[in-house]
């Protein structure tokens, strides 16, 4: 009994003097450190002491996922990332004991996005080896996805083509932009609830389900110019979650059959409309089988622009959301003196959807030095990813005039080089030189939904600051 009040003693105050050391100015920086330094030899120590590390972030930016390592930039600049260009991650083949090589630096993690013959592993998707997933995950016509392409691949350039030709609201400047309407069932209220709540427990999920909603509503009435119902948003929702754990290696004959079931119902709903059926006339007339299109389509604008409770435009939402949320009586008037330059803010130091071009294939063997002086061989072949989030922190660019970590991590909507991040993979001034969003020499790379989820952000962040306003009128806030 009393070895037991003893371990519980133990199990409260161990943790609480680990967090409490931690948030002394200073040591967390010195911890991430000591472990790439000390413990980098056995890669699951390494990577459990660092992911533990986190956990005390969860309040500031959110649960699970959103606490990862790919978020927070101090794991950069402790080992002196933005110098060296380079950090170690898990290898996706091997987690628990081998490293991949990430860029973290601005000219190392636009090396990656802009070399124009960037090769990716077509059986990989994200950390998955397609071959041994089950069947109905991916359904046919869906593989290879964008992601997985190399960027010289004309498959790639050809599908980007079709979309940006069809689908107006991915352009920068669409002709019609369609008003904000409320998701059905979910009032501002609602949202503003499920927002609030999560500040104060950030769990169980990284995005709250309103927010999920709102959002997919938002992107399918833009993207698709459909309206789900709430029964079509809650399919699309229990589609990513079923499919998400297959990026676990959890993936089940049951799970392939509930994903193809699932992935029909907003399938049939998006073939209904006016975007879904001229894009697979259009697939049709350039020589594609127009259903599959639609299918790849779907699956690729769904997994990489919504997210659902994963990285993507959801989560990129609630991140603004939280910010509004968390100190209104800043943050509203500075979103409402210039929403654009607020939502990029956000996105340059928060992130929220891909985090980085992950996986692709080293091209050369080289061996890099860490900040820490540790040595890594990265063999012609292996995996490498890049962590667009640390890259945006380097104060090489984002600086200021004495390039310092402290003006680097200020929120300064409008700042220099604003449009310099390279969340979505190409800076934002480069993607602005292209035509259109298939691509072009100026930005080989980038993501699709570049534009449209800054609208949609904007649109949502207008909506939530309505609500608040209309529950504290400005002088109570
Ligand atoms: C703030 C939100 C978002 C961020 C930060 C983001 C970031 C990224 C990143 C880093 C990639 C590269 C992934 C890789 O190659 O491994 C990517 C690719 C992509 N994104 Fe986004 N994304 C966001 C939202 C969206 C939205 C709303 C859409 C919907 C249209 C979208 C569609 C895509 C597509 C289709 C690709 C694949 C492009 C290709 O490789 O050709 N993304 N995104």
């Amino acid at each position: 009994m009393g070895c037991c009040r003893v371990c519980l003693i133990l199990l409260a105050i161990v943790p609480a003097v680990f967090f409490g050391c931690l948030s002394v100015p200073g040591v967390e920086r010195a911890y991430i450190r000591a472990v790439d330094t000390y413990v980098v030899p056995v890669p699951i120590a390494r990577h459990l002491l660092q992911i533990l590390a986190q956990a005390r972030h969860i309040w500031k930016v959110g649960g699970g996922i959103a606490v990862g390592p790919v978020w927070n930039p101090l794991l950069s600049y402790a080992i002196d990332g933005p110098k060296t260009g380079v950090g170690l991650f898990p290898s996706p083949s091997a987690p628990a004991t081998g490293y991949m090589v990430s860029r973290i630096s601005h000219a190392s993690v636009r090396e990656v996005h802009y070399n124009p013959r960037l090769k990716r592993d077509s059986k990989m998707f994200v950390t998955v080896d397609t071959a041994k997933v089950p069947e109905g995950y991916f359904l046919p016509g869906v593989l290879p996805t964008l992601l997985q392409l190399n960027t010289d691949s004309e498959a790639r350039y050809a599908h980007r083509d079709l979309i940006a030709a069809v689908m107006p609201a991915l352009a920068e400047n669409p002709d019609t932009v369609p008003d904000f309407k409320p998701a059905p069932g979910i009032s501002v209220d609602d949202l503003i609830h499920g927002v609030s709540r999560h500040l104060i427990f950030p769990f169980p999920e990284v995005v709250p389900h309103v927010v999920q909603d709102v959002f997919a509503f938002t992107f399918f009435r833009h993207a698709f110019e459909v309206d789900l119902t709430s029964d079509e948003i809650y399919s699309l929702k229990e589609w990513l979650r079923v499919h998400f754990r297959t990026i676990f290696g959890m993936g089940s004959a049951a799970g392939g059959a509930q994903c193809a079931q699932l992935a029909k119902v907003v399938e049939e709903k998006v073939a209904s409309g006016k975007i879904g059926q001229r894009l697979m006339d259009e697939a049709q007339s350039r020589g594609m089988n127009g259903p599959e299109r639609l299918r790849k389509t779907l699956f690729e604008l769904s997994f990489a622009g919504f997210g659902g409770d994963g990285p993507g435009g959801a989560l990129a939402t609630f991140k603004l959301l939280r910010l509004l949320q968390r100190a209104p009586q800043t943050n509203i008037p500075l979103f409402k003196r210039d929403p654009a330059a607020f939502v990029l803010e956000v996105v340059r130091m928060h992130g929220g959807g891909g985090a980085g071009v992950n996986p692709w294939i080293a091209e050369e063997t080289r061996t890099h030095t860490l900040g820490t002086g540790f040595a890594y061989e990265e063999t012609a072949g292996s995996y490498g990813s890049t962590i667009a989030l640390m890259a945006n922190h380097d104060p090489a660019v984002f600086g200021g005039p004495h390039r310092t970590e402290e003006f680097a991590t200020t929120f300064m909507p409008g700042r220099e080089n604003a449009d310099r991040l390279l969340s979505f993979v190409a800076e934002l001034r480069d993607i602005r030189k292209c035509p259109n969003v298939t691509g072009c020499v100026h930005a080989p790379r980038f993501c699709l939904g570049t534009f449209l989820v800054q609208r949609l952000m904007i649109q949502i962040g207008t909506y939530y600051i309505d609500g608040l306003e209309k529950q504290h009128p400005r002088e109570e806030m």
